[in-house]
């Protein structure tokens, strides 16, 4: 069966983990390079390498703070230097605690809007410069809390309001240079992120799992194929939606 993604590359922001690794794997089994990026953790990134190399893929991992203009430009070199094109971005790297309104910090606001917005829109103004002519796919991903509320996540929710306005402005704004821009917006899913938060054995999570038609909160794989679908040509005249994957919780 033809593969997707052959000939293409693609950089994941945070796929040393979670969601992120994830979808590094998918994008890979589909014949794209992938360059696993990770700030801190540094060894599940390169397993996460090893994990696509042992499958016949090609991977790199390349530490950048997403926060920081110089890594995200050293990021974008360093894919450039290995496979010395661009065609994908996921912009995935995110950050997520729960305050209520009283704990919240300027420095707790700034974690999550310096990450999940600006780094974000850093991503995606260095990726412009290096896609080709032919144009390139990037895909956010957002959150189910982007437009469904909960006490205590006023901040991360407000970030993810934001990508997804980010998502549609930017899709009018490049589609005549061929690029495209849609967000994926997951429910709950199970990742290293929501197990050491607490989520997963939280009563949230019970609450959550009532009210999921599907029964469920997911878990990682539940949200990779649509990433590649937003990666590929498959979604050749889909630009500026977002998909709410959630087991129809919302
Ligand atoms: N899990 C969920 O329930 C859920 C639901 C909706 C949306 N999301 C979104 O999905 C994305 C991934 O979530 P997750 O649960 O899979 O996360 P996770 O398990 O906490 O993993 C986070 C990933 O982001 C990386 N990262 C963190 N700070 C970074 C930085 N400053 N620069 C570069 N990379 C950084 C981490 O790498 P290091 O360890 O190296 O820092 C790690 O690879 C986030 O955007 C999150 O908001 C998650």
């Amino acid at each position: 069966m033809s593969k997707k993604l052959t000939g293409k590359v693609a950089i994941v922001t945070g796929g040393s983990k979670g969601i992120g690794a994830s979808i590094a794997e998918e994008l890979a089994e589909e014949g794209a390079s992938v360059v696993v990026n990770y700030s801190t953790s540094e060894r599940e990134a390169e397993l996460v390498v090893q994990s696509i190399e042992r499958k016949g893929g090609r991977a790199i991992a390349v530490r950048a703070n997403m926060t920081n203009q110089q890594d995200i430009d050293h990021l974008f070199t360093e894919t450039e230097k290995a496979f010395g094109q661009l065609d994908i971005l996921i912009n995935n790297a995110g950050y997520y605690e729960f305050a209520p309104l009283e704990n919240i910090t300027v420095e707790h606001f700034h974690k999550h809007f310096d990450l999940n917005v600006l780094g974000l829109l850093l991503a995606c103004q260095t990726a412009v410069k290096h896609f080709n002519p032919a144009g390139g796919s990037i895909v956010n991903i957002s959150s189910l809390a982007s437009k469904s509320w909960a006490p205590h996540a006023t901040v991360y929710s407000a970030t993810k309001a934001a990508v997804d306005s980010i998502t549609k402005s930017l899709g009018c704004e490049l589609g005549s240079r061929k690029i495209r821009v849609n967000a994926i917006n997951p429910g709950i899913v199970q990742t290293e992120g929501t197990q050491s938060s607490g989520i997963i054995e939280s009563d949230l999570r019970k609450k959550v799992e009532a009210r999921t038609p599907l029964g469920r909160i997911g878990l990682p794989n539940d949200i990779t194929k649509a990433a590649v679908f937003f990666a590929s040509d498959d979604s050749a005249w889909i630009t500026s939606e977002t998909l709410l994957i959630s087991g129809g919780f919302r």
